[in-house]
């Protein structure tokens, strides 16, 4: 997948501006708090709908303007397609894919297909479980049209279950209507997060042993319910999550909450059978990230047949200079956005694309 250009009227610190970009790579340089993250922000939405970093879409309208929109030229699965996003503050943001209306995010994702890395990720492996599900949610969304739609499903069937569980007078009937279909949601949920965590383990474990002189062995593990999710445990998922469900339904009523299901569940990282989050050294836990963030890219490519864009958000000043060749060598072929204060180290990448932002607008743009 292609992006071609940008334009930006009213967004975060832009008023107006259209940036047009190389096919391969783009590097975005400035100082702080010029608007290169804006333009990954730009970019980004197109894939989701929503962007990965605002809470609200308000948030991402210029503070002196009452509206926002942004144009998106790329070429995806061989089709040009010019997509178009309006924010209002009062009204529903509007999304059009070649002027026609995009009624809802789901009908979006899967048009451009984004794999973001930014120093947030850094800490993915060490923090805790809520960015990692995060991680693997947004990726499952792009690959699978249906995930999406049964994880918001899920969300709200949750939300009722908890405000339910904190009503003293509580209709008993309505709950295990609710429980009943939680568990059918999140057999389903489990056993698409497990297949696309081994599919990317799978790649994950060879770009480790490359990485690491094929000294490490990278293993991901699904754990839900508190166990460790295999092959043998993912067949009798419905099993397990029933007996869960007996074993904790008068804690939850106690405490008022939902406390297991996959929006608690998590993903352990794992060097040669060690956790970790727990022993990794910083640079291993960062390279672990590192190496995810490829794989990534690599399942799309499997998957789709076509590689994704990738957004480096600030990342490469983050990582050692072998580990810069590392990723740049290793994705040749497809289009990288890299953000940085200093453009320097990239001069010798020929046919890249350099562009200068300085408060909110493009400076300079040269091509080398
Ligand atoms: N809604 C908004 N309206 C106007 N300006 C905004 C809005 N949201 C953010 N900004 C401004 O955008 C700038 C930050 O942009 P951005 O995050 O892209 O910076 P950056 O160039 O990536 O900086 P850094 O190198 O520190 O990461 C800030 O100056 C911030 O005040
Ligand atoms: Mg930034």
């Amino acid at each position: 997948m292609i992006v071609k250009k940008i334009k930006l009227q009213n967004f975060r610190n832009y008023k107006n501006q259209e940036i047009d970009f190389n096919e391969k790579i783009n590097i975005i340089y400035g100082n702080n708090a010029q608007g290169k993250t804006n333009i990954l922000e730009g970019i980004y939405l197109f894939s989701l709908g929503k962007s990965n970093r605002a809470q609200k879409d308000e948030e991402m309208i210029n503070f002196e303007e009452n509206d926002a929109s942004l144009e998106l030229d790329f070429v995806s699965k061989e089709r040009e397609i010019k997509g178009k996003i309006d924010i209002s503050r009062k009204k529903r943001k509007k999304i059009f894919l070649n002027e026609i209306p995009v009624k809802k995010n789901s009908d979006l994702v899967g048009s451009l297909n984004i794999v973001f890395f930014g120093p947030e990720y850094l800490s993915l492996v060490r923090e805790g479980p809520k960015n990692r599900r995060k991680n693997i949610d947004i990726l499952i969304s792009q690959l699978k049209a249906s995930y999406m739609n049964s994880l918001s499903d899920y969300k709200k069937l949750i939300d009722q279950k908890s405000v339910l569980l904190k009503d003293d007078f509580k209709d008993k009937i309505f709950l295990s209507v609710l429980n009943e279909k939680i568990l059918n949601l999140s057999v389903s949920l489990i056993k698409t997060r497990f297949e696309y965590i081994k599919k990317i383990e799978k790649i994950a474990k060879k770009i480790q042993l490359e990485i690491s002189g094929g000294k490490e062995n990278l293993e991901l593990e699904y754990i839900s319910c508190g166990l460790n999710i295999d092959e043998k445990k993912i067949e009798n998922i419905e099993k397990i999550l029933t007996q869960k469900a007996e074993e904790v339904f008068q804690r939850e009523e106690k405490y008022r909450e939902c406390i297991f299901g996959p929006h608690r569940d998590d993903i352990d990282f794992k060097i040669n059978g060690q956790s970790l989050k727990f022993f990794g050294s910083q640079g291993q836990q960062k390279t672990a990230v590192l190496v995810q963030k490829i794989a990534e890219v690599e399942l799309f490519r499997e998957e789709i047949g076509e590689y994704p864009v990738l957004l480096l958000d600030d990342i490469m000043s983050e990582l050692d200079s072998s580990r810069q060749d590392f990723v740049l060598n290793k994705l040749q072929n497809m289009q990288i956005f890299i953000t940085c204060t200093d453009a320097e180290r990239f001069k010798v990448l020929s046919g890249a694309n350099f562009i200068e932002i300085e408060k909110g607008s493009m400076k300079k743009c040269t091509c080398i």
